[in-house]
């Protein structure tokens, strides 16, 4: 049985692809946040919506899909493949590699580097989201002057003071690229200092380095 990891891009129906909408046509069940879910139109029957046990959840629809042979297709909101689902289902061997297709979306990487219009070859990309651990090296590229396209962890703030404390300017420029696609979309061009005071939610990719 293939389980369709369905990547939904960054929120704003506009960046579905075609390929999303037919796969989730023709399938039994589709798993998704509520978010996610809301992008298309589809049966209620046919909707699991995650609660905040995802995991679990996951692990309970696709044995539930697998028993009763229906086919399945779990949401991942921009690319499946950077910081998505595709790894968390490998990660808990929820599913076999074989038995995955990955359906790629628009991330929010590459929405950031078109408003800006940045090529995203020239900088380092990476994630705090759920790997704090990449704080470090997070600070090691600042340091070393690279270009940095990031999303934070939850705790963009606690990320900015991590960077302060540890010996960056306070007033390097960064820039703030929040609800991307949303009617409520917005770009902040700050110093990291200033971040510290900013009401910001938690969709949100940083970018460092930029001229
Ligand atoms: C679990 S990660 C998923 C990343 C996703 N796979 C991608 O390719 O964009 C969730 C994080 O992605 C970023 N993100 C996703 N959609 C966004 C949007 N519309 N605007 C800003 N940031 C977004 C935020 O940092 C959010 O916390």
């Amino acid at each position: 049985m293939i389980i369709y990891i369905v990547g939904v891009g960054p929120g704003n129906r506009e960046y579905l692809t075609l390929n999303a909408i037919n796969t989730l046509k023709s399938s039994d069940i589709v798993v998704g946040s509520k978010r996610a879910l809301e992008l298309f139109d589809i049966e209620e029957n046919k909707k699991y919506i995650l609660s905040k046990n995802i995991i679990g959840d996951l692990k309970k629809v696709i044995e539930y899909a697998k028993k009763n042979n229906k086919s399945i297709a779990i949401l991942s909101t921009g690319d499946p493949c950077f910081s998505g689902l595709l790894k968390t289902l490998l990660k808990y061997n929820m599913v076999k590699k074989e038995d995955i297709e990955v359906i790629p979306g628009i991330s929010s990487i590459q929405v950031v580097a078109s408003k800006l219009k940045i090529s995203w070859e020239d900088y380092h990309i990476l994630t705090l989201h759920g790997k704090e651990e990449n704080q470090k090296l997070l600070l090691e590229l600042i340091k070393n002057n690279k270009k940095v396209i990031f999303l934070p962890s939850k705790d963009l703030k606690g990320n900015v003071s991590y960077l302060i404390k540890n010996g960056i300017d306070a007033n390097k420029k960064i820039i703030i690229c929040e609800n991307l696609t949303y009617p409520n979309e917005r770009i902040i061009k700050c110093k990291l200092k200033e971040v510290l005071d900013l009401n910001i939610s938690y969709l949100v990719v940083c970018v460092i380095g930029h001229n």
